[in-house]
């Protein structure tokens, strides 16, 4: 997650039965560290109270523009100190107004002078939402720059079904996240693969290992947040897909290989964060190896899978940047090292692996990274999100 200190969110709140998913999202903010102030609608108010929002934010909420003396100036002091504007959840009226430049109440008079970057979220019944002239005015507002969060499709409060949700407060938040990041990586193809492979011994058991997909998955959210297009081939995990991620699910070492060499061609980076069997059982049983009275031992045959990285270091192209991950117990830099040199790499993210907070499984891990010119860098224990964003500053760095 980013850091939130220092941030200014306008969040403008009108008036549908979802102003109280806005709650939600105010408190996922303010968790993060923002400052938030609120601005709400008279019909809003129908729906949530103030008071709500007062708390939450520990600012007081603008809904008025003559009400007090000093709510005229304030407005313009708002919208100037803001660093990004969240209109949630966002009626067609409100859509109608700013889309035109009308100003007849706080929150439409506020979003005529913000220069920060603003995101509407629509939400309505499906026939209002679809409605030629909401459309329309939505058009304008994108035309205009500002970001429209496509709502979701489910049972509306009217009992419908169809488009016009508001999304999750987590999801909002999310996109309110990559509202305010730098897009450093605009126009990047970047390929990520994350998770565990799994190899079947028999119909019921496998070889694996404890990848979680945190730190692929971390990665592959903060280059999505920075601008890339990011395509992420994932073993299985129990994770969400990260937002506006391209998300291919595999199971197997060759089903890994097989997608990440289909990518590779476009791909300006590649990330290989996926823990990989290095061995798989030579014939997996169709049926459940049965357990044998006075049978204490059991072996099975091994055979080497194919080597990923070691693939991919071999077709990748002078324009391309590749980096590896090195999972290690003991010797971190050495092995490092020399994986860095047998697979081709331009960089190499070295963890140790078995400790409770880094590695696998945890939230927070210890990186040092190498890189094909002989330097190096320590990332200290911290949150696996932040390590991504380091991690991506330095590819960014190396590649020039
Ligand atoms: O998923 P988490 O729970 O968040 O845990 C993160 C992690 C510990 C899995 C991650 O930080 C990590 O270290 N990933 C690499 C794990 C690994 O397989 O390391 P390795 O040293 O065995 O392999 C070196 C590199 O070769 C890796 O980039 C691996 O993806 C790649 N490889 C390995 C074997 C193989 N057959 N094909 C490969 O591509």
């Amino acid at each position: 997650m980013m850091d939130f200190q220092n941030k200014h969110i306008l969040l403008g709140v009108t008036g549908g039965i979802a102003a109280y998913k806005a709650v939600e999202l105010l408190r996922l903010l303010k968790k993060a560290g923002a400052n938030v102030n609120v601005i709400m609608t008279e019909s809003a108010q129908k729906f949530v109270g103030k008071t709500t929002f007062e708390v939450l934010s520990e600012n007081p909420v603008l809904s008025d523009l003559f009400f007090d003396a000093d709510a005229a100036i304030k407005h313009i002091d708002l919208a100037t100190g803001a660093d990004a504007a969240i209109i949630t959840p966002a009626t067609a009226n409100t859509i109608a107004k700013v889309a035109h430049g009308i100003a007849d109440d706080a929150l439409s008079t506020t979003l005529l002078a913000v220069t920060c970057p603003v995101m509407i979220c629509p939400s309505m019944n499906t026939d209002m939402y679809q409605n030629i002239r909401v459309q329309r005015n939505l058009d304008i507002l994108e035309k205009d720059g500002w970001q429209i969060l496509d709502p979701d499709s489910g049972v509306l409060a009217c009992k419908t079904v169809g488009t016009g949700r508001l999304p999750d407060p987590w999801f909002i938040f999310d996109r309110v996240e990559a509202l305010l990041t730098q897009k450093d990586l605009k126009g990047k193809k970047i390929l990520v693969s994350a998770g565990p492979t799994v190899e079947a011994i028999d119909p019921v058991r496998f070889i694996s290992n404890h990848s979680s997909g945190k730190m692929g998955y971390a990665i592959a959210s903060a280059a999505e947040k920075r601008g890339a297009q990011v395509t992420l081939v994932s073993g299985p995990v129990s994770l969400e897909a990260p937002v506006g991620v391209e998300h291919i699910d595999v199971v197997t070492c060759e089903e890994m290989a097989d997608q990440m060499l289909a990518n590779l061609d476009q791909a300006d980076m590649i990330i290989k964060v996926a823990a990989v069997a290095d061995y798989k059982p030579i014939d997996p049983k169709k049926s459940k190896i049965k357990k044998k009275d006075n049978n204490k031992d059991l072996s099975i045959s091994m055979i080497e899978t194919p080597d990923i990285l070691k693939l991919i270091g071999e077709k990748k192209t002078k324009n391309q940047f590749l980096v590896g991950f090195a999972a290690e117990t003991d010797d971190l830099e050495k092995n490092a090292l020399l994986k860095m040199k047998k697979k081709n790499l331009d960089m190499i993210a070295a963890n140790i692996v078995g400790s409770k907070d880094s590695g696998f499984q945890a939230d927070t891990n210890k990186v040092k990274l190498f890189f094909r010119d002989g330097t190096s860098f320590d990332i200290p224990l911290m949150g696996k999100d932040k390590v991504a964003n380091i991690l991506i500053d330095h590819m960014i760095d190396k590649m020039g």
